[in-house]
């Protein structure tokens, strides 16, 4: 199967209009966030330029944490140019895009972990990261990062083995990265069209989620918050019952599931 991408290859035949119609390719980068960040500066790439790498060397995390991007793997960062009243739907929508293209493409069953984790069989099969620029009720960009682990031997990297997987890993072989770029490209457009036509994807985002109804540990800045994860608010955060019976809202963490996983 032919694993590597290309501008061309991605764009051929892309069922999209507005996402993807820039796809700026790196074989090897640092990250796709510092470029998107680079091109989108003064919005001087067109809404929907798309950064892909085949591998990246720095690839980053939430709250500062490396992420790891191996050829096989797919790393791309999305620069949007939304209003400010969209930017807490770009969590949902960005999960519920790659749930979708995952599902679409093979069948596997994803789940969204809050906030923005995708899951297969309770192991982290993607990470998303999102970066804004605002100023004043200006934004000035929103850079959705996305890695997927597609093609990747999550065996070749005991330090997440416990923790994650990967695509090929759960169907013993491999599935066309072109395949999943190209998916994830038409569902984030579906979904942002959607957006943009002010209807709303917080029902599908919060009925998605493997986190509402378990008893979750959550790490937000210095502080950690136990309960029962109750539900999600509309503009992204997490209602946590705390074990005393008070309410806690929840904008920005990390969570573990009771089964740590
Ligand atoms: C996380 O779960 O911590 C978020 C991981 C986000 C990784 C993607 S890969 C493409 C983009 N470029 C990066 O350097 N990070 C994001």
């Amino acid at each position: 199967m032919e694993d590597s991408l290309s501008p061309a290859s991605i764009t051929n035949n892309l069922k999209t209009h507005l996402v993807g119609r820039r796809v700026i390719y790196y074989p090897t980068l640092t990250s796709t966030m510092d470029v998107a960040k680079r091109e989108a500066a003064g919005r001087g790439a067109v809404e929907g330029t798309v950064v892909i790498a085949g591998e990246q060397t720095a690839g980053k995390g939430r709250i500062n944490r490396t992420w790891l991007s191996s050829k096989g793997s797919l790393a791309l960062s999305l620069i949007l140019y939304p209003k400010v009243v969209h930017l807490p739907c770009l969590i949902m929508l960005a999960s519920l895009a790659v749930v979708h293209s995952i599902e679409a493409v093979t069948g596997l069953k994803a789940e969204v972990k809050w906030p923005n984790d995708v899951l297969i069989d309770g192991r982290k099969v993607c990470g998303i990261l999102i970066e804004n620029q605002v100023v004043g009720n200006t934004v000035d960009y929103a850079i959705i990062g996305i890695g997927v682990n597609v093609n990747i031997r999550l065996s070749d990297f005991p330090e997440i083995l416990p923790i994650a997987t990967s695509l090929s890993d759960e169907l013993d072989g491999d599935v066309s990265l072109l395949d999943i770029t190209q998916r994830l490209l038409v569902e984030i457009e579906r979904l942002y069209l959607a957006l943009l036509a002010g209807e709303s994807i917080y029902e599908e985002w919060r009925d998605r989620l493997v986190t509402l109804g378990r008893e979750i540990e959550v790490r937000s800045g210095e502080k950690v918050y136990t309960g029962i994860a109750e539900s999600v608010a509309r503009d992204g955060s997490l209602l946590l019952r705390q074990r005393d019976g008070s309410l806690t809202q929840i904008v920005a963490g990390d969570a573990t599931l009771g089964d740590y996983k």
